[in-house]
């Protein structure tokens, strides 16, 4: 239950609109995703070092094909299985009554867009997507397809030539059919997803600036902001005069420097939230 006080700040944060959010990992925690540094959380069982990175994974396949196999099914499986929470709900609630400028996410699981959040900006791309390596043309990688693509993996963990063949069929060359519109630049496709070392999509954070300068609240939601350069965002938006809170079910790097911390699970606070602003869920 929100105390009094925090009803108070709600009110004062959110009645104003332009509020504008900023989620991570734990926001989808109550989908049954995993995060990737709290307990029982991706990086404990997977070292982000060799897991994270495109030369780490491409080493795992060529020498451990059954080890990265293991890993492309443990990643699927929760994305696959995941829907929108009580949380997400809630953005897309207060998007539509007009306070809810947009969500800026690190989160790759698509499910703000499930929810109904129109305005998404995807710092670390989209499982739910490849994209070409040359125009970088986005296409979506429907779920039925992961399943089929997860599956044949399956069967072939056996065999390093027989995996990449599957990942040709289903990444295969820009302008050969898909599904949707494609380029047709010949590239190849991959997983629209930012691993260690990699840029971010330059669009995407060029619109989550933009997003941020209009804002006059960022609330962070379920992120360690411990991941750069997301975790500026919230810093950047200070400078620029806005409110900075939190949701969180624990105290993040930079609750410290954070205006107010509501702490527990995003999928309770943020229904909480809308039922002080008299919004339906
Ligand atoms: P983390 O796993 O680092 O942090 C998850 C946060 O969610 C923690 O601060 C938890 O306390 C909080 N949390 C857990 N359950 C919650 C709940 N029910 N409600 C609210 N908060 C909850 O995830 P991120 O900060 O998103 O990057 O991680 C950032 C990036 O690190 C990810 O995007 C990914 C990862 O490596 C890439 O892969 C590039």
């Amino acid at each position: 239950m929100l105390k009094k006080k925090e009803k108070d700040l709600v009110k004062r944060c959110f009645l104003d609109g332009k509020v504008v959010f900023l989620t991570g990992a734990g926001i989808s925690l109550e989908s049954g995703i995993p995060t990737f540094r709290g307990k029982g959380g991706l990086w404990e069982r997977y070292d982000p070092d060799t897991y994270a990175t495109i030369e780490g994974l491409a080493s795992v396949l060529r020498r451990t094909p059954r080890k990265f196999v293991r890993f492309v099914e443990e990643f699927y499986e929760a994305l696959l299985q995941a829907k929108p929470n009580p949380a997400h709900l809630a953005l897309a609630a207060l998007e539509k009554s007009g306070i809810m400028s947009g969500v800026i996410t690190q989160n790759i699981d698509n499910l703000h867009q499930r929810a109904g959040c129109r305005t998404v900006v995807e710092l670390h791309g989209n499982a739910f997507r490849v994209r070409c390596q040359r125009c970088a043309t986005g296409i979506p990688l429907e779920a039925q397809r992961i399943r089929e693509m997860v599956s044949l993996l399956g069967k072939n963990a056996h065999s390093y030539r027989s995996l990449l063949s599957i990942f040709a069929r289903y990444c295969p060359r820009c302008g050969v059919a898909l599904s949707g519109a494609a380029g047709n630049c010949a590239g190849r496709f991959r997983i629209d997803v930012v691993f260690f070392g990699e840029m971010l999509p330059e669009q995407e954070v060029a619109r989550a600036y933009a997003l941020i300068d209009r804002c006059r609240t960022l609330a962070v939601v379920g992120s360690s902001l411990v991941v750069y350069p997301a975790a500026s965002l919230p810093l950047y938006a200070k400078q620029r005069g806005a409110r900075v809170i939190e949701i969180n079910a624990e105290p993040s790097a930079l609750s410290a420097q954070i205006d107010y911390s509501f702490t527990g699970k995003a999928g309770v606070i943020l229904p909480e939230i809308l039922d002080v602003l008299k919004i339906a869920g």
